[in-house]
Parts: structure tokens; sequence; C-alpha cells
């Protein structure tokens, strides 16, 4: 019979832990028959000591047995989606949910909160007031076959397992951890019932994977286990050395998401990660579209406000984004010198906006929708007083803080 202090100690020293031993684990903790502090331990334990491939396998093919695999048979379409492993101002599936399934393709989308340092799209469609995120399997099927497009949340039958490892992964830190990473995304979307799996893959200072190495082979172990189901499975490398378009915090990258499908107006790097996921997306389905076109009528735009609706929201606050709460203070850190902006630390970007409130520091911590940060500049040429960024915070005293923080993650040279 597997006993959890064995277990940590084994993954202590390093040892590869049975098929046996963490299907007891993940069933254990999900039962709620194994505390929170063991699987603590367990977590860092994996994070320093790691997991081979067979052990990946194992814990991605637990997860996924927490709960159930949704059946689509009866809903016509391809299935696809896709899921990024995790960056600062990721706004790309608020856009891409609703702009394939503009396109007749169906988007059984199951998404995850901020982690770490990073946001997470249920916390940012949260944003818009009524929405909901948790729903039955049933409910979330009849999403499907009436809109084509929905992004839940983990729940007691959808990666039960997945719910309860990520929560404890985000204020333990012990996210980027590969194994840990790979059994998260590959059990969300392998339970999915997909045909098509495209993996957004950040690699840079605000990614998990901070160098092209490391993002290389994350990728390719998540594409394996997505082909080792069936599904056809790809990833791209995609650039998180500064946020992804304008702006960091959940009300804010709603309202630059709804700006890109309403107006077409968008940040170039933003552009380029939406464009690439769609068309590879498609290019794994087989399907030929003109997939500007849907952008241009208007349809994607359409369909993100139906999926706003059809999942409890006010839709009010889609077409008139100006009725969202602001935070109270905005405060604009001004450029110090004139020359080029070098670099930032995006992650460290990332925890300052969660030091806003736009995250979680523990369990059940509730978040602050309308701080964050809005980039003017990230790269390139800068003059002595330009505005870098501002600081959108509730306390005045805070956003000063946040702001000389800001400045030590931001090279100008
Ligand atoms: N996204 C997830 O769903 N899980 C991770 O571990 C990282 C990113």
């Amino acid at each position: 019979m597997p006993n959890l202090k064995e277990i940590i100690e084994r993954k202590k020293r390093g040892e590869p832990l049975t098929d046996d031993e963490i299907a007891y684990v993940v069933r254990g903790y999900v039962s709620g028959e194994i505390p929170d502090y063991q699987v603590a331990a367990l977590l860092m334990a994996i994070y320093f000591r790691g997991m081979d491939e067979r052990e990946t396998f194992a814990l991605t093919c637990e997860f996924i047995k927490s709960g159930v695999t949704l059946e689509l048979d009866d809903i016509p379409g391809l299935k696809v989606d896709k899921h990024s492993t995790g960056g600062v101002g990721d706004k790309v599936s608020l856009i891409v949910a609703p702009w394939l399934a503009s396109m007749g393709l169906v988007v059984p989308m199951i998404s995850g909160r901020g982690l770490g340092h990073t946001g997470g799209t249920l916390d940012k469609l949260e944003s818009i007031p009524g929405v909901r995120t948790d729903f039955t399997v049933e409910e979330f099927k009849q999403l499907l076959r009436d809109h084509r497009v929905a992004i839940v949340g983990q729940t007691d039958d959808i990666v039960p397992a997945d719910r309860k490892f990520y929560e404890l992964r985000d204020i333990t830190s012990t996210v980027d951890s590969l194994p840990l990473m790979v059994a998260s995304i590959m059990s969300k979307k392998l339970v999915e019932d997909l045909d098509v799996l495209v993996l957004d893959v950040k690699c840079g200072t605000g990614a998990f994977m901070k160098t092209r190495d490391a993002a290389e082979q994350l990728a390719s172990l998540l594409v394996k286990v997505g082909q080792s189901y069936g599904v056809k499975t790809d990833a791209v490398i995609t650039n998180m050395d500064v946020p992804l378009g304008r702006c960091v915090g959940n009300t804010l990258e709603v309202k630059e998401a709804i700006e890109f499908m309403r107006d077409g107006k968008m940040e170039e790097d933003l552009k380029h990660v939406v464009i690439t996921i769609i068309e590879r997306v498609l290019e794994l389905a087989g399907v030929e579209l003109d997939y500007w076109r849907y952008l241009e009528s208007g349809a994607v735009y359409e369909k993100f406000v139906e999926l706003v609706a059809a999942q409890g929201g006010d839709t009010s606050y889609v077409e008139d984004t100006g009725k969202l709460r602001t935070a109270n203070h905005v405060v604009e850190l001004k450029a110090w010198e004139t020359g080029n902006l070098l670099s930032m630390d995006t992650e460290r970007i990332g925890w300052l906006a969660n030091h806003l409130g736009a995250g979680r520091f523990k369990k059940g911590d509730k978040i602050n929708h309308a701080v964050g940060f809005v980039f003017w500049h990230k790269t390139g040429d800068i003059h002595r007083g330009d505005v870098i960024a501002e600081i959108h915070a509730d306390d005045r005293e805070l956003a000063e803080w946040v702001s000389d923080e800001l400045r030590k993650a931001i090279r100008i040279g």
C-alpha cells in the first residue's frame, strides 16, 4: 500500500514514482484524504527532482481520469482548441475562441485562472459582470450545441485533479515544472474530445520557460502527449520578453481584447500571436478560409458578445466598456532618460500586477479586476519624459511603490 510520507521521501531523493503511487496521490488528494501540506511538499520535490516521461504520462492520465471526458459526437463540426503555457498580458484566448467559433468550428475551451505571476483567462472573463465559468458537464455541452463555444473552468466533474493541483501550485511556487505543466495543460485539453489542438508555448522573461531550449522541450512533450491520444497537436513558440499587447490586468485586458475584435485596434505583437494560432489551427483542421473576413465583418465580435450572454454576462458592459469599473488611481511611469528601451523583466511585471491585486498570493484570495498596467512603450527609442506605463491601482501609496519597482524592472540604455 503506498504511503505519502515514503512517496515524498523517494521523490526527494530523485527516485521515479510508480504508476500506482502517482494514482494514489492524485486520487487521495482529489478525494480529500491527503492534505494540502503533504501534496505541497511532494510538488516541491517534483519541482526540484522532476519526473521522467513515463511518470509525466501517468500523471496526465490520472488527471484525465479524475473527471469525465466529454463526448461531443452529437455536436456537428470539428472540435478545436488552443492553450497557452502562461504569460503576462496574454489575452489571446479571449480573441481566438470566438474567432474560431465564428468560422464554424467548435471550441470547448477549458481554461485556467491566474497561475504564479501569469494571468488567467477565467479571471479575465469574469471582469464582465455576471459571467460564469463554472458549468456542469451537461450545461457545458449545451453551450457548445447552442453557440459552438464556451470558456469554462475545472469543476468537481471537469478535471477536478487539475483544479486542486492548479490552485496549490499557484501559491506554493511550483508552477514552472515541466511534468506538472504538461499534466495540467494536457489533462484539460484531452478531456475536450478534440480533433485539433495548438499549444502556445511562451518563451522569455515573462514566461515559465525562459530559454528557447526549455520552451522547445516543453513544446515537444506537450505535442507528444497530445498525439499519443490521437489529437492532431502542434505547438508554436511565441515571445514573452515583454508583456503581450498593451495591457496587463483583468479588466484592462478584456477591454483590449474587445477593441481588437470590435474596432480592429491591435498591437502588432498581439496580432501576430493571434494570427499564428488561427492559421495553425486551420491548417491542422484542413480548412481553408479567409479568416480575416470574419473579423472585418464583425462576426468575431458578435460571437464574443454571444459567448458573454450565454455564460450569464451583462453584454452592456461589452458594448460600452466605459461601464466596467476602473481603478481609483492612475500613476504614470515616465522615462527617466533618453535612449533605448533595452529590456523588461516581465516576470517581475506579472508579480507586480499581483501586488496590485490582479492575482492571488494565497488560496481563496479575492482578485481585483480593475487594477494593472497599460504599457505605451515596450521596446525601442524613448525620450526622457515619455510615459512608459500607467499603473492602475486602488491605493495611491501602493501605486507609487509599484511604480518604483516597475522602474527597476525596465532597462533603458
Ligand atoms: N496553463 C495551465 O493550464 N497549466 C499550467 O501548468 C501552465 C499553464
